[in-house]
This record gives structure tokens, sequence and C-alpha cells, in this order.
């Protein structure tokens, strides 16, 4: 289990070019949902990759709480599956911990609410503000109770009750949402149908088919519909995490944004549900290429070679908006630094679901890139910049958010001068390799602890 690092700010001063070639972590959303869908299954997984974000350490310490042994070995975890009811309780209190983690919460709770006894689950301060009347709402049509803080935050109090099957059209197209109803699907009594506005990123559906689940997809006029069977015992698989694209996606904009650079990262999953960023950049005279592409377990992963380009918005300016936001959602961040150097007009639109992430993520990137000397336009739903703007030395408010540090460690790199970014260490919930990393590439020089 990665350790928890202390709290403290890093300097990152401008710099060059990266070259060379690294591995990210495996893959977050990926590992989130073995460790969870192993966990229920009927015997040993093992799992090789899995990922050193602290919050997917969130979700192995929930399922060792609620008795599934959890082996740590070089290389891979093993994963002792108790089947479909093997969970026990766990003592209350404590509850269990999702600590940052809104993926650990809401998938969990998927599973929680058909369990035979009553679970609690709580998060740290960011997560308590994060909403979660949108798992609460088909979890109780399914027939669970869930008492949560003012109706629709964390802490949940969860009564699992044997679960009906229902037909659940999301409002949001969230991935943690269909995730939450699809696991508690795997226990209804019969065929439960969900419908999102758009598709979100499919891992648990391909996840769910190779464990044995039985699931269809299709497509239904309010949206991409998938139908989940009740009732199936889940078999162990031996599985092998990619790295994560949403991790390797600060490097690649660095690469992209430092002239001369040229950097491979290995091994990273390349689910289209995923790989819009790599499009959109390309779109705009990025020269991201993938080499030896390969498929495992229904994920496709391949080596990224990101050599330095200048970018530049479509005549009239480049916007992105409706469908395309799902599947960037993680990635808006960093976009908000690569669009400061993009030439022309861009801008981000449809994206209110930023600002109930870690933290306001449309209000901590547009300070965060105002406070560098940036000129930005703030949106209810998103942001426009014009570019190329030069960017200078300053401090930087994280908000104690993972990806706003990363990516403003970016920005970091092309300002003058020399970047303060506060409570950098949040960087672990997702990348605790990062700052490490970076300067493995970079030298010392450019990131001073
Ligand atoms: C995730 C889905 C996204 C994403 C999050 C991970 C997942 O959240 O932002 O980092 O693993 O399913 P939403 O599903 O709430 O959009």
């Amino acid at each position: 289990m990665p350790e928890v690092a202390m709290s403290r700010s890093i300097r990152i001063n401008g710099h060059g070019s990266l070259r060379g070639a690294i591995n990210v972590p495996g893959d977050k959303s990926i590992s989130h949902r073995v460790a969870m869908i192993a966990s229920v299954a009927a015997g040993t997984s093992r799992v090789e990759g899995f990922a050193s974000s602290a919050d997917c350490w969130s979700t192995v310490e929930c399922v060792r709480r609620l008795g599934v042994s959890v082996e740590e070995h070089p290389g891979a975890l093993l994963i002792h599956g108790r089947g479909l009811y093997g969970y026990g309780p766990a003592s209350i209190p404590p509850a269990l911990d999702a600590g940052n983690s809104g993926s650990t919460m809401r998938m969990m709770s998927g599973l929680l609410a058909a369990q035979r006894f009553t679970s609690r689950i709580d998060g740290d301060d960011s997560l308590r503000r994060r909403p979660m009347g949108r798992i609460i709402e088909p979890l109780t049509k399914m027939g669970s109770i869930i008492s949560a803080r003012e109706g629709r935050f964390a802490p949940l109090e969860i009564q699992g009750r044997p679960l009906k099957a229902i037909d659940y059209a999301s409002p949001v197209a969230s991935a943690q949402v269909k995730t939450c109803v699809l696991l508690a699907g795997l226990y209804a009594d019969g065929i439960t149908t969900f419908v999102e506005p758009f598709t979100s990123r499919n891992h648990s559906e391909l996840m769910l088919r190779e464990f044995g689940a039985r699931l269809v997809s299709s497509e239904s006029e309010g949206g991409p519909r998938l139908s989940i069977e009740g009732g199936a015992e889940l078999r162990p698989v031996d599985y092998r995490v990619p790295g994560d694209i949403s991790s390797a996606a600060f490097f690649i904009a660095a690469a992209t944004l430092l002239p001369g650079s040229d950097l491979v990262i290995r091994r990273v999953c390349l689910n289209p549900s995923r790989t819009a960023f790599i499009d959109v950049l390309n779109g705009l005279g990025a020269r991201v290429t993938i080499q030896n592409m390969r498929t495992m377990h229904g994920e496709v992963a391949g080596d990224l070679r990101v050599e330095s380009a200048a970018l530049r918005a479509e005549p009239g300016g480049t916007t992105l908006s409706g469908s395309i936001i799902a599947n960037i959602i993680d990635e808006v961040p960093v976009l908000a630094v690569i669009g400061t150097q993009i030439e022309g007009r861009f801008e981000i639109r449809d994206a209110r679901e930023l600002r109930v992430k870690e933290s306001d993520r449309i209000r901590t990137a547009v300070d965060a890139v105002r406070a560098l000397g940036g000129e930005v336009e703030e949106f209810d739903d998103g942001f426009a910049m014009e570019g190329p703007q030069s960017l200078r030395g300053a401090t930087i408010e994280t908000k104690g958010d993972h990806r706003i540090a990363m990516a403003f460690s970016v920005a970091g790199l092309l300002a003058g001068g020399s970047t303060e970014i506060l409570d950098a260490d949040c960087a672990s919930v997702s990348f605790p390799e990062f700052y490490s990393l970076l300067s493995s590439l970079t030298g010392e020089g450019a990131v001073e602890r």
C-alpha cells in the first residue's frame, strides 16, 4: 500500500524539453473496478499493474473491511473474492472510508445496497460536498434504504435489501453512476437497464463481461442503454491493468508544449471512451502517435510517442462541447493550461459537471490561469481563452485537487520564473509518482521540493 505523503508545496521552474520513455501508474478507473468486482467473484483474482493512486487504495481498504483478503505481492495483488454474498458487515463505527474518492463511494454503494446488512460510508471534506443524490435515487428505486446528510451528501448509511430490477434513465452521463447501478443490478431479481444521455467510459461493461456477468449494450431513444441480468455468479480473472491515460495526459501536454520534446509513454490504456483528449490535441496540430497496440480483457493499450508541436485552433476558434465532454472530463484542467498556448480561440462548454468534482474545477482552473497572468473568460459551464499567452510564475491554489496540482505543474514548466504549487502532495490521490517522474525527465532544477 503506497505511503500517503504529508501536505507541502512544490516549486516548478520554467524548463526546456522532455525526452525519454516513461511508464505511468495503472489506470485508476480500471483499478477501482477490478478491486470491487474481483472482491465479489467466487475465487482468487491476480491483478498486475494495480494503480498506486490513494483513491484506489481507499477501495482496497473498503473491501478489506468487508472481510475480503487482499494480498500485496511485488507487482501483483491477490484478491480473494468471496462470491456475491461474501461480504460481512464492517464494524460500526468507524464508517467505511472512501477518502477523497467519488468512485469508491458511488460505486461501492451499488454493492452495499444489496448486502444483508447495513453499512456506513464516509469521506473527506471534499467528498462530503459532492452530490450523492445521483446514486441514492436509483438505489432507493431498487429497494435499498439510504440515509444521507441533508438527503444527498456523505456520510451515507445504506441498509442493504433484496433488490428489484429497474429501468433507469440517468440525467447525467456519469460512469460512476452507471457502475453503481450495474453493480447493484448483479444482485437484482431480473434485468436492470441503465440509459445514459451520452456514452461515458465503459470499463465496467467490459470488465463485468470478463468476470462472467450477463450484460448487453444497445441504443435507445434516450441514449446508450445497458441491460444486466441479476444473479449470475462471477468467476475470478487474472487481470493486467494498463497505464492511466488521464495521468499520461499531463506528460502528453508538457511534451507537446515544450519545444524539442520527444517522449514515449508506455502501455497506456487507449479505450476509445478515454482517448478523446489525444484526438482533440492532434486536431489542434499535436504530434501524438500510437505504437504497439494490443487488446487485453477487452481494453486496448498502446505506447504513445509525443513530439512537441505548435497548436492552432480552427479558423473562428475551437469549441469542445456536447457529448465529447464526458470523454475528456478528467482532462479539462490540463486543457485549461493547453488552451493558453493554442493560437486562436479555445473554448470548453457543457462542462458544468466540473463544478462538482474534487474542487470546483472551472473556478480553480480559471483562478490558476489568472494567477499566472493569463486571460480567461469563465462561464457557468466552461471557459474560453485566446492564445498564445505568456505565463509568469505564481503561487497556485490547488484547493487540494490532484488534477489541478498536476495541470498547473505543467503550466509552471511553461511559465517564466518559478511557480509554487500549494498542497502539491494532493497529486497522490491519482499519481503519487508524478513529481519524481517529472524530475527524472527534467533534472532536479525544474522541480524543487
Ligand atoms: C470515473 C468517472 C468520472 C471521472 C472520475 C472517474 C470512473 O466521474 O471524472 O475521475 O472511474 O468512473 P463521473 O462518472 O462522475 O463523471
